[in-house]
């Protein structure tokens, strides 16, 4: 099934929303289960007012991506890891759990149909934003009885405006970005928002963002709210343990399985101290928007540290090239990770 692909300037992507043709939305009830769904034109959604996403928070997404790959063929990667983590997240979140069959349909199926707007290859990747929230209207605090599930998803190029350059982080000592035992490590919506400000404040400061502090403990990195984080130093491979507010990562764990079984680096998660992460020979933060970035200068309590020589380290780049090989199939994926549509 192939398309013509839709007249835009890939060259010049961005990490932006550029409308597509549909999106997938299906409605569940909490005494039901997710069966229902379709494809719906772009655009706007109405809810109530009082819905329990606009007044309690009570939402979770995923964030993925689609490639146009070297084998001319659209694929997604490790979809059923984001079909897992949804579950969690929205368990954690008293929302009606989907099975990862409604899931992987509604996903695939938004991508069959704006498969035009995916990028060539070489030009950049489709990101796709599952939601779920409760649309329910309610003033007292409370789960609702009926969700929304809706898919877009929009072409897009690098994350940072600064392109895959090392970046320059600060670490907070003013906020947290997650409470243990709260709900960091599901992929609920208001952790993003506890970051806004952290963030606006450390870009208008010439950062690129932020690097939160384990709110039990200082002394550890936890992550960066769009990122997970990971120091290098010799041939150990460390990043945060999962299990406390730290959002278990699909890229994360791709990157421990190639540092391990392709590279022959030594993995470690644990806790990872601010000495550990600033003395590190390279630092890198993984996501799906973000893929492997090099870290080069890091910042901390006025102090600046140069993480190794400041540049784009040699493992930081073989990471993020294996991955990226795996997921445009480049080379093969001995993972078993790429889910051709
Ligand atoms: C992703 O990496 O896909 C995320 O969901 C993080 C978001 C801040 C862009």
């Amino acid at each position: 099934m192939k398309k013509e692909k839709q007249k835009m300037n890939w060259e010049n992507l961005e990490f932006k929303v550029y409308p597509t043709r549909s999106i997938w939305k299906g409605e569940c009830k909490s005494s039901e289960s997710w069966s229902s769904g379709q494809l719906v034109p772009y655009g706007e959604i109405k809810i109530s007012p009082a819905s329990t996403i606009l007044n309690y928070g009570q939402g979770v997404f995923e964030g993925m991506k689609a490639y146009h790959s070297a084998k001319d063929r659209i694929v997604l990667f490790r979809p059923d890891r984001n079909a897992k983590r949804m579950s969690q997240s929205t368990q954690r979140l008293c929302i009606p759990e989907m099975t990862k069959d409604y899931f992987l349909e509604a996903v695939t199926e938004t991508i069959k149909d704006n498969m035009d707007y995916v990028p060539p290859y070489g030009k950049g990747s489709m990101y796709i934003r599952p939601i779920t929230f409760g649309i329910t209207p309610s003033i007292s605090v409370g789960p609702a009885s009926e969700y929304l599930f809706i898919v877009f998803c929009s072409p897009v190029g690098s994350y940072f405006k600064s392109g895959v350059k090392p970046l320059n982080l600060l670490i907070s000592k003013e906020y947290h970005r997650a409470a243990p035992k709260g709900i960091g490590n599901a992929k609920a919506i208001g952790n993003y928002s506890a970051s806004l400000l952290p963030g606006l404040k450390a870009k208008s400061q010439g950062y690129n963002e932020v690097i939160y502090l384990r709110a039990s403990n200082e002394d550890c990195i936890e992550e960066m709210g769009s990122a997970n984080l990971f120091a290098l130093s010799g041939k150990t491979l460390k990043t945060p343990k999962l299990g406390g507010s730290i959002l278990p990562g699909v890229t994360r764990d791709s990157v421990l399985k190639i540092a391990s079984e392709i590279l022959g680096l030594q993995i470690e998660e644990g806790d990872l101290s601010i000495d550990e992460f600033l003395t590190a020979d390279e630092a890198f933060c993984t996501g799906t928007a973000v893929v492997v970035t090099p870290i080069g200068k890091v910042t901390k309590d006025g102090e600046d540290h140069v993480i190794g020589n400041g540049d784009f380290g040699p493992i930081t780049k073989t990471l993020r090239e294996t991955l990226l090989n795996i997921q445009y199939e480049k080379m093969d994926d001995p993972f078993d990770w790429v889910f051709p549509i």
